[in-house]
Parts: structure tokens; sequence; C-alpha cells
């Protein structure tokens, strides 16, 4: 989710004002994603990089993370919507952390999309707890090295449930991964919007998507090996 202060900024406003915008494209996109049937959806709201930025904006954004994991129960409610965060969570002031947790809690049993919010997270963060906690288990006896696949890395990672993505959307027409899932997004197709994080509603959602939609995916195979029943992303609308 890029290109909040450039939004706010090209407008003669303060960098906050993008974010705090940024939050309604959140609940646009949480909510159309969920009615067209996406199974999982991760937000990149905050990286273990953007630690780096001034202390004012890292305040302002830790009380919008606070605030929107509250005003935002009742459209997960209403959407059976499930929360799970990932990322270096104790890093959290004690109070995002506890209305985070609350509203997993709360969430917990819905069975429609998981909505996945990436928070001082960072891929190579993820990589290094990962191979630390798998080392501990070699050294514990619970873990063999000669047993270590692909997808025992997977089992490791902060959460083992997440489908490897399909598409990949970046806004404000960045053309880089910036440290976002890199092991799951192998073979994820990648959509760049030139627009800013805050302009980013349904319609432009929907035009990823029909992107999305006109590509051929072959995983390294060959076009006949991949499954003709993939349902195609844009069905339901
Ligand atoms: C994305 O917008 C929001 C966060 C990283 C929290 P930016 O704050 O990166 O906006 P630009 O890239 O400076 O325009
Ligand atoms: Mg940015």
């Amino acid at each position: 989710m890029d290109g909040n202060g450039r939004w706010a900024k090209s407008r003669g406003w303060k960098r906050v004002r993008g974010h705090q915008e940024g939050v309604n494209s959140v609940r646009a996109i949480t909510t159309e994603c969920a009615r067209l049937g996406v199974q999982s959806l991760t937000l990149y709201a905050f990286s273990v990089e953007n630690w780096k930025r001034p202390k004012a904006e890292i305040n302002f954004l830790m009380k919008l993370l606070r605030s929107f994991l509250v005003d935002e129960r009742p459209t997960l409610m209403e959407n059976n919507i499930r929360l799970h965060c990932i990322g270096r969570l104790d890093d959290l002031p004690a109070e995002s952390l506890k209305e985070l947790r609350e509203t997993e809690a709360m969430t917990k049993d819905h069975d429609g999309m998981v909505l996945r919010l990436a928070l001082s997270y960072g891929s190579r963060s993820e990589l290094a707890d990962a191979a630390r906690a798998m080392a501990e288990d070699v050294q514990a006896g619970k873990l063999e090295p000669s047993a270590i696949h692909d997808e025992t890395l997977r089992e490791y990672l902060y959460d083992p449930s997440t489908p490897d993505p399909d598409l990949l959307i970046r806004t404000a027409g960045e053309m880089r991964l910036s440290n976002f899932l890199l092991w799951q997004i192998s073979y994820a197709e990648f959509f760049v919007a030139a627009m800013g994080w805050p302009e980013f509603r349904e319609d432009a959602l929907h035009v990823a998507l029909d992107n999305y939609g006109g590509r051929t995916r072959k995983f390294g195979g060959l076009v006949s090996d991949v499954a003709p029943e993939t349902p195609a992303p844009t069905q339901g609308r």
C-alpha cells in the first residue's frame, strides 16, 4: 500500500492525511475482495524498515492502526472476515497489540476471507526468524536436517496457512518488492498501479483482477500442464 504521503503532498496536505485516507481504501478493498470470494488478502501495512521514519509519523500510524482495529470490527463481522496479523508483532505498542489480539479473537471463527495485516513485517526478518526456529528444533532433536525440503520452511513462516499469493498489487508506480513475502511470491503475478494507495478503490481493483485474468500461468511448466478448471479470479461480479 504505497504512495500515501505523495498523494497527500500533491494536494498540498500533510503526509499523514494520506495515511488517514488510505484507511478508506483498506476498507473498500477488503470488503470488495471478500465480496468477490478472494480467500486471502495480505496487506503490507508497516514494514520493519518503516521504524526508521520520524517518530511523529510512526506515532500517528500506530494510533491509526489502533483505531482501525477497533473501528473496523463491524466491517470484519458483517463480511465474515477473519483477521490474522503477521510480522514482529511484539515491536508494536502494547495498546495496539492488545486491540489486535482482541480483533483476531473476535473474528477467529469466521470462515470467509482471511485478512492478513503485515505489521512490523520484513521478509528477511521472517526468514531469519524461521531459520532460528528451525535450528532450535534441530538442536532439540525434533527436526532432521536431511528432512528439510522446500515445504518444511513454510511451516516455520509467521503464518504457514497463508496460500501462495496469486497476485501481488503494488501502488504508486513502484517496481520493487520492498522485502514483502519474498518466499511466498515465487510464482505470484505482479500488477503495478500508477495511482497512490488512497486512490486505489474498487474500480482499480477490478482493473488489476481483469488484467490478472488474462495472464497464462505455467509455474515453470507448459500451458498444457495447468489445470483448465482453475476459476477465473473475476468471477462473481
Ligand atoms: C505507504 O505510503 C504507507 C506506509 C508505508 C505506512 P507511504 O508513506 O510510503 O507514502 P509515500 O511512498 O511516501 O508517498
Ligand atoms: Mg512509500
